[in-house]
């Protein structure tokens, strides 16, 4: 029962490994131009916000490709998992795009908390961008929702605890 649990928890962490790189390189790497260039939507409100910059978006896509390379070359499958690590950091970064135009639609400003969209949107995208070139069976992505949100607000305690991140959420 044990071993089983723990083996999902690996297999889960294994998949997802990159959507979670391509998630918090920007909060390191992130800053200068904002993606909506401080443009705002037809309700008057910034379209993004200046949270998601161009920096961070193609920081956070080129980290999670190095990340499924380096799966690759450690399984001996460089293709597949190249291929997987950047569709599954693609997915993150439109995931967490698409957060932030949901948020600033409902006129909830730039770093605050959205709770379940900020810990799973990113990931939910990341599964169905990667999904043309695989999915995983269910109890997997089970798994992944799961413990996206504790290891999300966890990453981010500790950024905030580093002084990379303004709030501890
Ligand atoms: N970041 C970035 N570019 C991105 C995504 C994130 O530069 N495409 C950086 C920003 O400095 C941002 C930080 O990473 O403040 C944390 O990201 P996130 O929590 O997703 O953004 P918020 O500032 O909370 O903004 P929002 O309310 O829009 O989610
Ligand atoms: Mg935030």
């Amino acid at each position: 029962m044990w071993a089983e649990l723990i083996q999902l928890l690996a297999t889960g962490l294994w998949f997802i490994l990159p959507a979670y790189v391509a998630n918090a390189t920007p909060v390191v790497l992130g800053g200068g131009r904002p993606i909506d260039g401080g443009r705002v939507f037809i309700d008057g409100r910034p379209i993004f916000g200046p949270g998601k910059t161009i920096r961070g978006f193609i920081s956070g896509l080129i980290a999670g490709f190095i990340l499924g390379v380096l799966q690759g070359l450690a399984t001996g499958q460089l293709h597949f998992y190249s291929v997987l690590g950047f569709l599954l950091a693609l997915g993150a970064l439109m995931g967490d795009l698409l957060g932030s135009f949901i948020k600033r639609r409902v006129n909830l400003e730039r770093g605050s908390a959205a709770p379940v969209l900020d810990q799973l949107g990113f990931v939910v995208l990341a599964l169905l961008f990667a999904s043309p070139v695989s999915v995983p069976p269910w109890e997997v992505i089970l798994i992944i929702l799961v413990i996206t949100p504790p290891i999300h607000l966890g990453t981010n305690f500790i950024g905030h605890k580093l002084k990379l991140k303004e709030r501890p959420y």
